[in-house]
């Protein structure tokens, strides 16, 4: 049976392109980036090159880019980098667990930190971010695209929030890399993470933009690689990977890709809201829709378990996800549905559908043909009565 995969919020395939590019650097410039023989001169400029490629894909400069091993490490390296005992931190109830889970190791050491909960839409309001602040506000730390629901969030105007009040300003863009135009100077932010795998490059290595002057303390020491900012020999395959992920991803930024996508995604979204009992979890907001990345909608389903029409679908041969894929397989519903005010009811029984930007009308369809007959399968075995969800 052929799969259709609208599950590109956990991960993406690489493109033939980015395997090619990477192929060589496996076995012929198999060398070290730290060894000053031929081979690893070879590596070096590899690596320089993807630096470079990293310096436009952000807008940046070459030397504020630092290679580590994915979006987990970015994430945790901006919140033990740069806070203190005695320091304040600010971030959202809906960020990843990199995040949530950093912020409650750094309580240990003596950093409070507050959680900023979203509007019900999803996003998050900086007037709240403002009132979170406190004189000894270090960080604050705000996702650009929400991993379950797509919401991007205003990081311009938190940023000037930052900067006002003097505290560092760190986004997690790694669901909004390859979706959205990344601009580290016109976002206003001193740190940026991003992962290669959610857009098409290998798993296990990501970037972390970091602005000039930053005073971070580098989360693994050891050698001089990265500047000294992360120590470890340069996964030289996997930054030409991710080098090459980033390139495609500028071209499909502007040759019309996104708005191929958010068509496909809108088609998927319609038709699915054509059975009985389902919405859309923050999409919305007083009438008007909120933005969101071209890919993903998150929508629940009245009378239903999640987990259930996961595996009823996957049987069909669809990959989607009932959370954030950190999660998939616990039973705790989404804490991200659950920060927007959905009960635990309807957070377990929504699914997200994130689409690859190679989708096709086809998947769409396909989707659209099994989704109805599953859930009125499933309902029909439900014990819960219709209309609880409302
Ligand atoms: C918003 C967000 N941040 C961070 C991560 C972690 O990235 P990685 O898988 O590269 O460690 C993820 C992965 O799901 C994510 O969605």
């Amino acid at each position: 049976m052929p799969r259709t995969y609208m599950d590109a919020n956990a991960t993406t395939p690489l493109l033939p392109e980015v395997m090619e590019a990477m192929r060589p650097y496996w076995m012929e410039h198999f060398g070290n980036a730290s060894s000053i023989h031929l081979d690893g001169q070879q590596a070096r400029t590899a690596v320089d090159r993807a630096r470079e490629t990293m310096a436009g894909f952000l807008n940046c400069h070459a030397a504020e880019v630092v290679f580590n091993s994915g979006g987990t490490e970015g994430d945790n390296t901006a919140i033990f980098g740069l806070l203190r005992p005695g320091d304040h931190f600010i971030t959202t109830s809906i960020e990843h667990s990199a995040i949530l889970q950093a912020a409650n190791r750094i309580a240990q050491r003596g950093v409070e930190t507050t959680f900023v909960a979203p509007q019900p839409c999803g996003l998050i309001d900086p007037a709240e971010i403002r009132r979170a602040i406190r004189p000894e506000t270090r960080l604050i730390s705000v996702m650009l695209a929400n991993n379950e629901t797509g919401v991007l969030q205003p990081v311009e105007e938190i940023a000037e929030i930052a900067r006002a009040t003097g505290a560092f300003f760190h986004i997690d863009a790694v669901q909004g890399a390859g979706k959205v135009k990344l601009d580290v100077r016109r976002f206003g932010c001193h740190l940026l993470s991003i992962s290669a795998h959610k857009m098409h490059g290998p798993k296990g290595v990501g970037a972390n933009f970091v602005r000039r002057g930053t005073p971070m303390e580098p989360l693994i020491v050891g050698g001089t690689h990265e500047r000294r900012q992360r120590a470890g020999t340069s996964n030289t395959t996997g930054i030409v990977g991710l080098a090459k992920a980033a390139e495609l991803a500028m071209h499909s930024l502007e040759d019309g890709t996104m708005l191929r996508l958010a068509s496909l995604r809108d088609r998927l979204e319609a038709g699915i809201l054509a059975v009985p009992g389902t919405g859309v979890n923050g999409a919305w907001e007083g009438g008007r829709p909120v933005p969101r990345v071209a890919n993903t909608t998150n929508i629940w389903f009245d009378q239903l378990e999640g987990e259930a029409l996961v595996i009823a679908l996957d049987l069909k041969g669809v990959s989607v996800s009932g959370g954030s894929a950190c999660h998939s397989g616990a039973t705790e519903p989404s804490h991200v549905l659950m920060a927007m005010g959905l009960s635990k009811t309807k957070a377990r029984a929504s699914l997200r559908f994130s689409l690859l930007k190679t989708a096709t009308q086809a998947d769409v369809d396909y989707v659209l043909k099994v989704v109805p007959a599953a859930v009125e399968h499933l309902r029909a075995l439900s014990p819960v009565a219709a209309g609880t969800l409302g």
